[in-house]
């Protein structure tokens, strides 16, 4: 899963250059520092460039720079530019197929290692500090959106060159949403990572929310590794496990403890759990004096393929799914897939339902693998289930970074949820998992799309026995649907008198369709 080329970007000053250099010659790969490459094409040094030719020609020919240094084949570090990454679209798109890496200081280390450098964008200015600080700030949300960000200040190039390797080492995916965006990590030995994680973000206090399996499973794990760290729990807030419990009184419960502990705003919340422990920590934490960070350590596959990633926080009210809730995203999410081997076999199929969605809305490729492989993935070979976490979390990202708050794309996330949360309501919260009534969902909206002509039949067949082998239920018909029907109506994304169903009409390719409720009974073939 590593990714073959490694970009260092970061500030001008940073130590680009010299870092990538000598990570290169650490891990014996080519390094290309990206403004010798340009000045080679364009004969002329950098500074001239800019004064001769102004700073759009010199954009243009450090894009060809890059586009042609990422086609080599094989392994190679690049140093970029300071600007190099400013174009969102190229940013994107480098995150996606590279890993990236910024060298962050503080202004007053940059301003230290540019004294004396001819640097066209600080000019002359009179205050190279403040000018610098300018710029810092105007490209902070840029050097944000990165697999990794690494100090440099008071660090030996060595040290700075080995924590980069060891970046580049572990699976990594990135959410860009600018300043809000941050790294989704694989990792074996979760809670040491975990821990370190926590440090770096330098919180006056951990404040941990977990449930009773949970904490009695992997509880002592944690908390050792964060003591280690030097970053101990001030409080732990153990929660009764389940659905039903995902409420606002749990929400209090755990405000109440980390307000008593003397939680302030610097403080970082940490959930650690499935999918409910997650929406509530986050949400907690989107609250507690108005908003503090959090972190996600997720131990469901349904947490670690969704409900950890993406920013979408909160707690049922009444027979209401979701109803209350926040948009709030981590600060970070660390995942040890190996959590997933103390799961029930329920809530292992139950997360299989998510990484299938994924899998139909945007990667093809492990649609096809989950059908070749179910019995290696019941039986949760690791390494199998790191790779489906891994693209299950890249299809979702990549829909997340194109729509943070759901005003286009991320409603396909939604596929199976319009109905499954109906179903899942309609049980109390109990009968069905959340996955098992995503299951259900997907097969509902494929009846929708095939009974509109929208959906191949075969399609629908294959997605179904897709679910089936991995454990899932399909047989919508057994369901109480005419009465499930009912809880549409209180979804949260419906739409006046119409539902937005998530369709689908090929594998990678959905599509919403306003879809009024008084058809759904007839589309669904039930009685109304
Ligand atoms: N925020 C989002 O974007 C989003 C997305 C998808 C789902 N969700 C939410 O996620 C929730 C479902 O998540 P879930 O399926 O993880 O449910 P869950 O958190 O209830 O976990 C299922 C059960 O497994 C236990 N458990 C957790 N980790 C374990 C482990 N490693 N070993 C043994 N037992 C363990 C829990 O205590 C619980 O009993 C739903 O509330 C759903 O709405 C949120």
């Amino acid at each position: 899963m590593r990714r073959q080329k490694l970009l260092l970007g970061g500030f001008m000053g940073v130590g680009k250059s010299t870092v990538g250099r000598r990570a290169a010659e650490l891990a014996g790969v080519p390094f290309v520092d990206l403004d010798e490459a340009i000045e080679a094409r364009a004969g002329a040094p950098v500074a001239a460039i800019f004064v001769e030719r102004g700073e759009a020609a010199f954009r243009a020919l450090e894009a060809e720079a890059l586009t042609e240094a990422l086609a080599t084949s094989g392994a190679a570090i690049i140093a970029l530019g300071g600007g190099a990454l400013l174009d969102t679209g190229r940013r994107r798109a480098v995150l996606e197929e590279t890993f990236v890496v910024t060298l962050t200081a503080r202004h007053s280390t940059l301003a230290a290692r540019t004294e004396g450098m001819t640097r066209p964008l600080l000019g002359g200015a009179p205050d190279r500090a403040e000018r610098i600080r300018e710029l810092l700030d105007a490209r902070a949300a840029v050097y944000a959106e990165a697999h990794a960000q690494i100090v440099t200040d008071n660090r030996a190039i060595d040290a700075i060159a080995a924590a980069v390797l060891q970046a580049w080492s572990q699976p990594t995916l990135a959410v860009p949403l600018g300043a809000r965006s941050y790294a989704v990590r694989l990792t074996a030995g979760a809670p040491a990572v975990l821990a370190a994680v926590a440090r770096e973000l330098r919180p006056s206090a951990v404040f941990v929310v977990t449930d009773e399996n949970v904490q009695r499973l992997w509880g002592d794990g944690l908390g050792a590794a964060l003591a280690a760290a030097g970053v101990a729990a001030r409080a732990t807030v153990v929660l009764r496990p389940g659905e039903e419990h995902k409420r606002l009184a749990a929400v209090e419960t755990a405000l109440t403890a980390m307000v008593e502990a003397g939680a302030d705003r610097d403080c970082l919340v940490l959930g650690h759990g499935g999918g409910v422990v997650t929406d509530i920590a986050g949400f907690t934490a989107a609250t507690l004096l108005r908003g503090v960070r959090w972190a996600a350590a997720p131990t469901t596959l349904l947490a670690m393929v969704d409900a950890s990633v993406g920013g979408k926080t909160g707690v049922d009210l009444g027979l209401a799914k979701n109803a209350v809730g926040a948009f709030h995203q981590p600060s970070a999410v660390v995942i040890d897939a190996a959590h997933v081997t103390t799961e029930t076999p329920r809530a292992f199929a139950s997360g299989l339902a998510e990484v299938v969605k994924s899998a139909a809305l945007g990667d093809a490729a492990l649609f096809a693998l989950l059908e070749a492989e179910a019995p290696r993935v019941l039986a949760r070979e690791l390494s199998l289930v790191e790779e489906l976490v891994f693209r299950s979390v890249a299809v979702k990202a990549a829909i997340v970074a194109r729509d943070e708050r759901e005003s286009g794309d991320r409603a396909l996330l939604n596929f199976g949820h319009t109905i499954g949360h109906a179903l899942e309501a309609e049980g109390g919260f109990t009968r069905l998992s959340h996955g098992e009534a995503v299951a259900l969902g997907m097969v509902a909206m494929l009846r929708v799309g095939v009974a509109l002509g929208l959906t191949d039949a075969a399609l629908a067949r294959r997605v179904e026995a897709l679910l089936a082998a991995l454990g899932l239920p399909v047989d919508l018909d057994a369901q109480p649907l005419a009465a499930a029907l009912r809880f549409v109506a209180l979804d949260k994304k419906r739409r006046g008198a119409g539902v937005r169903a998530v369709l689908l009409r090929g594998l990678g390719s959905a599509f919403v369709r306003e879809t009024p409720l008084a058809d759904l009974p007839g589309l669904l073939g039930v009685e109304a």
